[in-house]
């Protein structure tokens, strides 16, 4: 079965498609978004070699015409140097305004591939076709696209909304257990952050979605693409409640900074253990019962993610340096830190001007060096 979550932006309102074989089906769903039957797709080699193929020949049998530009699979790939070399495999093809570029891949390939969409030729439109669960669930949807730099991560980019989402649940089954790990941390956060009953869910079926159980897979992603459109339509320049979406990401990025973007330490994975330090701190702040944290930490625990600090490769960690990575954060305004806390499971909010002195007390708590 089929589901469509609508992404209300007006003029610039979208649909995601979520269900198994949707692959087989692009053709037939993007033939009437294109002017003159163009297309290039845009994967990373690993997922070009799995589902590249299958992709094309739907596109060819709709009478769609296809170019498969690859990029290298990884992070490293979010730079200033593959967004040139892809922009100019684009120019080389010829692609038109009336055009369309494909991301069929994860996170990496959606940014990447979307921001190059949003700057060719001063923007052109572009469908997502996210193969990893993180995609699925969070980068597909929303419109932010970027690449980082050696100064960070995520902060050239744009916001440019796909024409379409294609969430075909049949390609997760060749995702390493890892990467769908890292993405069940996006899935359960939205149940911290704004609905209690869809943790009480995963409590219980968080290993089944792991396991990919065609049911539970199809009712974890479908609810949380429905809270991330419902969010995105509310407030889609991130000005209040999308930034309840960055819980855990700023304990989170403050590690990946320390051990490096890439394999050591996967984004959902440091997004997980954030998650649970963003509630730890919130009960030490007196913000939030003790319990829930626990069912946090329970929860992360059960599916293999790490809630602890000495589960993350690379430590003992400096307070002080995570500070300073917190501060650095795309949220910090005016030199003071901004963090996404919590009065309770379901209950997220956005902390403005938080002391750093109490926050450098709870990290040496959680094993950080002072
Ligand atoms: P990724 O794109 O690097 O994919 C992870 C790995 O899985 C890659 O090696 C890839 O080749 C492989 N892969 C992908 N699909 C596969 C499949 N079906 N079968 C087998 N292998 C497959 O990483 P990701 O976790 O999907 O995305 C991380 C990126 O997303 C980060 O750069 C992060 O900044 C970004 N992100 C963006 C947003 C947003 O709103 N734009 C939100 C969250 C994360
Ligand atoms: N991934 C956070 C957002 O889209 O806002």
């Amino acid at each position: 079965m089929i589901r469509t979550i609508p992404v209300g932006l007006g003029d610039r309102a979208y649909e995601v498609l979520i269900g198994p074989g949707l692959i087989d089906q692009t053709g037939a769903r993007i033939r009437p978004l294109l002017k003159r039957g163009r297309t290039a797709v845009v994967a990373d080699e690993t997922v070009a070699h799995l589902h590249g193929d299958r992709l094309r020949a739907s596109l060819s049998t709709a009478g769609v015409h296809s170019d498969l530009i690859t990029i290298p699979a990884g992070e490293a790939s979010k730079s200033f140097e593959q967004l040139a070399a892809l922009s100019d495999d684009l120019l080389a093809l010829g692609l038109d305004r009336g055009d369309l570029i494909i991301a069929l891949g994860g996170g990496v390939v959606g940014d990447l591939a979307g921001f190059a969409a949003a700057i060719y030729k001063r923007g052109i439109d572009f469908v997502q076709i996210p193969t990893t669960l993180l995609a699925q669930v969070d980068s597909s949807v929303g419109g932010k696209t970027a690449i980082d730099t050696p100064r960070g991560k995520n902060l050239i980019g744009a916001f440019h909304q796909p024409r379409l989402v294609l969430a075909d649940l049949d390609v997760l089954s060749t995702l390493p257990d890892r990467e769908m790990r890292a993405g069940y941390a996006e899935v359960i956060k939205y149940g911290m952050l704004g609905d209690f009953a869809f943790f009480e869910w995963l409590e219980v079926n968080g290993p089944a979605v792991l396991r990919r159980e065609p049911e539970a897979l199809a009712y974890a992603v479908g609810r949380s693409i429905e809270m991330k459109a419902e969010i995105v339509a509310e407030d889609e320049r991130e000005t209040g409640r999308r930034a309840l979406l960055n819980l855990g990401h700023t304990f989170g990025h403050a590690l990946e900074a320390e051990v490096g973007f890439g394999e050591a330490l996967r984004h959902g994975e440091a997004v997980a253990l954030g998650c649970a330090q963003a509630f730890r701190f919130s009960v030490a702040e007196g913000l939030c019962p003790g319990q829930d944290a626990q069912r946090v930490d329970r929860a992360l625990a059960r599916t293999g993610l790490p809630a602890r600090l000495d589960q993350i490769p690379g430590g003992p960690f400096a307070a002080d340096r995570l500070i300073q990575h917190m501060g650095q954060d795309k949220k910090a305004e005016g030199g003071t830190l901004t963090l996404i806390l919590a009065h309770g499971l379901g209950q997220a909010f956005t902390a403005k001007a938080v002391n750093p002195e109490p926050l450098r007390r709870f990290l040496v708590s959680e094993g950080a060096t002072s």
